[in-house]
């Protein structure tokens, strides 16, 4: 059994775009921006705008960071990203999901231009997505593809089982693996499917993104399969510093004598969605930019 370590190949991927970012300095461009949008105090939401901005500044971003109360109206927000949208300063706008209850998240994010779409999650953008054309592709997914390209891990004609179909990683994730670059089978399983397990025990590679802490063990899987977790689950914990612990979707320890790779939570999936983020933010300041 092989760890895939997110955390190394999202190094790789981060000091390419340093590198990249020092060139721009040196010939003295114009700084790209990543613009952040979130609304209320989750705290683990908080947390993940927290360190996007981190790495961003890390790495020779600027960065704008939008904190909204919950008590903000559905029109301000708008207001805000319309704002955003002609800022000729901003590359890239990342709205925080998940938006707290009673906002409209379908209507606030396709406010997002989808040449600013840091997340590639708008229509025109999932629509390449599913459509298998070049684009800006979700971040979580796209981390996915890299550690799996990293590892040699092939995905032609192999089954695909991908547990989820959320916006931001189940969806997307699906279609591309479906697409003529990957060449997989997919199935996308959600929480209706029957004999969930029938399934995921003939997956060559499963793709865990269901919010439950622990949800799969070895019971559910294959000899063999590839296993990538992107749960990130706070569980309390009394003795642990922050109070709590950080706990994948996966029973780890349950399924590593039967996994041939996977990914560690944390140091998996996570930090390649926001180095993914970063690409993606690098990515549309070159379009708009006119940089090949
Ligand atoms: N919430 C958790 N992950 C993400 C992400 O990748 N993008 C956005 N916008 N919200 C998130």
């Amino acid at each position: 059994m092989q760890i895939l370590d997110g955390k190394l190949v999202a190094e790789n991927i981060k000091t390419k775009i340093k590198e990249t970012l020092e060139l721009y300095a040196h010939q003295n461009r114009r700084t790209p921006c990543l613009a952040t949008i979130l609304i209320g105090e989750n705290g683990a939401s908080l947390s993940y705008v927290a360190s996007k901005h981190k790495t961003a500044l890390s790495l020779g971003f600027t960065t704008k960071d939008f904190k909204l109360k919950d008590t903000v109206s559905e029109d301000e927000v708008i207001n805000l990203i319309n704002t955003l949208n002609h800022d000729s300063e901003v590359d890239a706008i990342l709205l925080q999901l998940p938006l707290p209850k009673g906002y409209n998240t379908e209507k606030i994010l396709n406010e997002i231009s989808p040449d600013k779409d840091a997340d590639g999650i708008t229509y025109i953008n999932m629509a390449k997505v599913a459509l298998g054309e070049n684009g800006i592709v979700p971040c979580t997914p796209k981390g996915i593809l890299e550690i799996l390209s990293f590892y040699g891990i092939q995905t032609e004609g192999k089954h695909a089982v991908v547990i989820g179909r959320s916006r931001i990683v189940g969806r997307p994730m699906s279609l591309l693996l479906n697409n003529t670059r990957y060449n997989a089978t997919v199935t996308c399983a959600n929480r209706h499917t029957k004999d969930l397990k029938k399934i995921t025990s003939d997956a060559d590679i499963l793709i865990v993104a269901v919010g439950q802490s622990e949800f799969i063990d070895s019971s559910y899987i294959k000899e063999g399969a590839v296993i990538i977790d992107v749960g990130i689950n706070r569980i309390k914990d009394e003795n642990a510093k922050k109070g709590y612990v950080i706990k994948g979707d996966v029973n780890f320890n349950d399924v590593i004598n039967k996994a041939s790779f996977i990914t560690p939570v944390p140091g998996g999936v996570g930090p390649l969605t926001i180095a993914c983020l970063m690409e993606n933010t690098l990515e549309l300041y070159n379009k708009r930019e006119n940089i090949q």
